[in-house]
């Protein structure tokens, strides 16, 4: 990715990995600005000393920790009077208009971009720009048609942007780094690990996150493995496992067909390929570094919480 987009052309998101030591190996690689999606992430982004120039790419309704963080360069989305008061209330004082370009979640209406950028200025903040997160297309597997819906979605903030002002449009993810020509800088995530949804879109990205689980019981056509609902990210469907067809997951177990003629023993370790990243880290406290089967790094998940 940094090949691709070095520097500041790529603001990498952190709340895929929420992990300190690989957002330094990002750091590492020329990125200095970073995206996160809570408070949580800004404040253990800055403590880690990774604070040059973070961008809190969501709303938040209490700013006042991230007001407080005096060794960071702070920036907040806003969308609304509300959040344009709790940033300036709370000590912020850089923002970013933040525009619905048509995922129903936050951002505000283009038409609205540049009241909202008046009523920030008004407060006394220091408008940057505007963001504007296509995440209804990043997941497109046909590229011809995220091609397509990106610009239709891209001339939406461009044309907010105009009334905004500022240097930064803000935009892009995993799906769509190539390409969205219209964002100045992409705040793409998932590449850094990966998930078998995005290993649909032939991405130059591969597979960096497995869960490694155990085998806990077998029957004659299926075996049971120590993972499930409450360790992977579920809303992309189930995991993938390796030499295995997932039947379904429920709390703590993956039910599973061993492929025919493997025989799985209770005891056995099985790799499970999550669907979703960003959802999967968030459940476990610690990544391990492998190299084949050696362990050669162990690094916590410090940016969990909120
Ligand atoms: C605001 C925002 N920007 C960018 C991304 C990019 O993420 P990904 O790399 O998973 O496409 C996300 C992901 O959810 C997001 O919420």
């Amino acid at each position: 990715m940094a090949e691709a987009l070095p520097g500041p052309r790529m603001r990498p998101h952190v709340k895929a990995h929420k992990c300190t030591a690989l957002a330094g190996w990002q750091a590492d690689a020329g990125h200095r600005t970073f995206t996160c999606a809570t408070v949580r992430e800004m404040v253990g982004m800055a403590a880690a000393g990774l604070g040059d120039d973070l961008l809190l790419a969501n709303e938040v309704l209490d700013c006042r920790p991230l007001g407080a963080l005096d060794d960071a360069r702070v920036t907040v989305a806003v969308d609304s009077l509300e959040t344009i008061a709790a940033a300036a209330d709370g000590g912020v004082r850089e923002v970013l208009v933040d525009v619905n370009v048509g995922l129903p979640r936050c951002g505000c209406d283009p038409d609205d971009a540049g009241r909202i950028a008046d009523e920030a200025r008004r407060r006394g903040l220091e408008v940057r720009g505007v963001m504007g997160y296509e995440g209804h297309v990043v997941g497109l597997e046909d590229r011809d048609e995220r091609v397509r819906q990106v610009e239709e979605a891209m001339a939406q903030l461009v044309r907010a942007h105009e009334d905004v002002g500022g240097d930064v449009v803000s935009a892009g993810g995993t799906g769509t780094y190539d390409i969205n020509r219209w964002a100045t800088e992409i705040q793409a995530g998932s590449y850094a690990l990966m998930d078998t949804a995005y290993g649909k879109l032939q991405l130059p990205f591969r597979q960096a996150l497995f869960l490694w689980s155990t085998v806990i019981s077998t029957s004659p056509g299926w075996a049971v493995a120590d993972a499930g609902l409450k360790s992977l990210g579920m809303d992309h469907g189930n995991p993938t496992l390796d030499g295995g067809k997932v039947w379904f997951c429920s709390d703590e177990h993956i039910t599973f067909a061993p492929e025919p003629g493997r025989e799985v023993k209770v005891g056995d370790r099985v790799r499970v390929v999550p669907a979703h990243v960003d959802p999967t880290v968030a459940y476990h406290e610690v990544m391990h570094l492998v190299r084949g089967d050696e362990v050669i790094d162990t690094w916590p998940v410090d940016l969990r919480g909120w």
